[in-house]
């Protein structure tokens, strides 16, 4: 069997990585029209920073894995087409701000239709707005050579950081089909790869449109776990409850369980933000908008919170920061990635550089180059953001230390040295809730976390 996978991406390069791994005489082509991207996932330097990456990339490729820019080469060859091409939110048009992008998947849809000339069985891969398959099909079935396509929907539930071990050991893969002989055909074809390494009764077959919505649903009820707990910890702030004892206490209900009640500076990443507003689109578009409203708020909280720990220093800090040095730790949006898409660590560092202070950041994988363009924008200049190589040097003589992402090395930190570099009186803000408030009081910081 041959498959590849059109998008050589966060979701595209690790997935195809371990599917190689486990089915060592399956050909796997990786392919996307950057060559940049291509180039780096043929070197050693590859394009995504993910614990075990490395290693599953390196036992693989060459022996069953390719990546390459030959997309209609690789389309030719293929079985099955995986498509996990980006669907960011529309900038544009009718839908902007909220709808999701189908440019990329359209166009490769297209590309499929043109260059095909035997069945292919097309996974979608990438996250996607509920019906998008009809529109795929509708695409495909246009191509003048009367070749039958089988479209299945394949949402990819990796979080960045863990993609291996997620990968490796999946809580459930979902594969959704028409519910035709041709339709289970393919889905079985399907179930066959996964069922490698992946116990049958984790491999879920549903319909297509419950596969399709199943992904954006998921992504809400997770980010909106967060957003109830950020909203609980101003409440915390404001009576004296801490935030980590009430969710410890909560999630001992088997009912709410104990994941993802972790308070803190807001959710980031490329998906919570994008998908829930796709979903609040989908609801407006089908006549509920109080369904639309109700999801709306996760995200309205999540950058409410955002803003309000920005807030909490400025404030704290006798309400001035203007040319005040205050360093920020950590600038990927959660830690083991070195991915800064829509980070809370972007807003916080606007808020502060709009106050006027000198903004100071240090993360351990995030470019300096990256850094400067998410905040200022590909152009922008502003001469109070600077870059650190080090944590210590990002402190050196700051008034605050702001804690954005929750680097494991932030928590060994030699916080004695930390103080005695800063500025008196000296504020550490724990965007995280990973350090211990109690010791760092004792150091001498006047110290506060989210929701304490
Ligand atoms: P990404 O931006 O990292 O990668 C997408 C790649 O597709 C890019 O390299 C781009 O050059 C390539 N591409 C776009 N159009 C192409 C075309 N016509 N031909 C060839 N290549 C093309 O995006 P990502 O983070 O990998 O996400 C991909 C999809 O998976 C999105 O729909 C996303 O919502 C979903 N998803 C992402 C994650 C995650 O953790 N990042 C998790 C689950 C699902
Ligand atoms: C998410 C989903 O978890 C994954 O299933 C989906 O495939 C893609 O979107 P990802 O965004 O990579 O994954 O990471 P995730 O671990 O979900 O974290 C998202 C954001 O929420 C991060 O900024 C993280 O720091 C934050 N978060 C997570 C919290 O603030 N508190 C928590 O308790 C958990």
């Amino acid at each position: 069997m041959k498959i590849c996978c059109i998008g050589a991406g966060y979701v595209g390069g690790p997935t195809m990585a371990m599917i190689a791994l486990k089915a060592p005489d399956i050909e796997v082509r990786v392919v996307d029209m950057n060559a940049t991207r291509i180039a780096a996932w043929n070197s050693d330097q590859l394009p995504v920073y993910e614990p075990g990456l490395d290693e599953v990339v390196r036992q693989a490729r060459g022996r069953n894995l390719f990546f390459t820019t030959e997309v209609h080469e690789a389309i030719r060859a293929s079985d099955i087409i995986f498509v996990a091409v980006n669907t960011p939110t529309k900038t544009y048009g009718v839908g902007s701000g909220r709808a999701a992008d189908l440019r990329f998947i359209e166009s490769v849809a297209r590309t499929i239709a043109e260059v095909a000339t035997t069945p292919k069985i097309i996974v979608e891969k990438s996250t996607i707005p509920v019906k998008t398959a009809e529109t795929i099909k509708d695409i495909l079935s246009a191509n003048a050579k009367g070749l039958k396509f089988e479209v299945l929907s394949n949402p990819e539930f990796l979080a960045e950081g863990t993609a291996i071990a997620d990968l490796e050991k999946p809580d459930r893969v979902l594969i959704g089909g028409e519910r035709t002989p041709g339709g289970a055909a393919a889905v079985e074809k399907l179930v066959g790869v996964y069922a490698r390494w992946i116990p049958r009764d984790r491999i879920i077959t549903t319909n297509l449109w419950s596969s399709e919505l199943s992904k954006l649903v998921a992504n809400a009820f997770l980010a909106q776990r967060i957003s109830s707990i950020n909203s609980i910890s101003a409440l915390c702030e404001a009576t004296g409850a801490d935030v980590d004892e009430v969710a410890h206490a909560i999630g001992k209900d088997s009912r709410i369980g104990p994941k993802f009640l972790k308070a803190s500076v807001g959710f980031g990443g490329s998906c919570f933000q994008k998908d829930i507003l796709n979903l609040v689109y989908l609801c407006e578009h089908f006549g509920l908008p109080e369904v639309a409203a109700y999801w709306e708020n996760v995200v309205k909280m999540n950058d409410w919170q955002k803003h309000r720990f920005a807030a909490r220093i400025v404030r704290t800090l006798f309400n001035t920061v203007a040319e005040k040095k205050i360093a920020v730790l950590g600038f990927a949006f959660k830690k083991d990635t070195n991915d800064t898409r829509e980070s809370a660590a972007i807003s916080v560092c606007r808020d502060l550089l709009a106050e006027h202070a000198k903004v100071s950041v240090y993360d351990p994988k995030v470019p300096a180059d990256e850094i400067k363009r998410d905040v200022l924008g590909a152009n922008g200049t502003d001469a109070r953001l600077s870059i650190a190589a080090s944590a210590y040097e990002a402190v050196e003589g700051a008034h605050a230390v702001a804690i954005v992402t929750e680097w494991d090395e932030f928590k060994t930190l030699d916080f004695q040295r930390i103080y005695n570099s800063m500025t008196k009186p000296a504020f550490l803000f724990d965007g995280r809730n990973i350090l211990d408030l109690a010791k760092l009081t004792e150091v001498g910081f006047r110290a506060y976390g989210i929701g304490k």
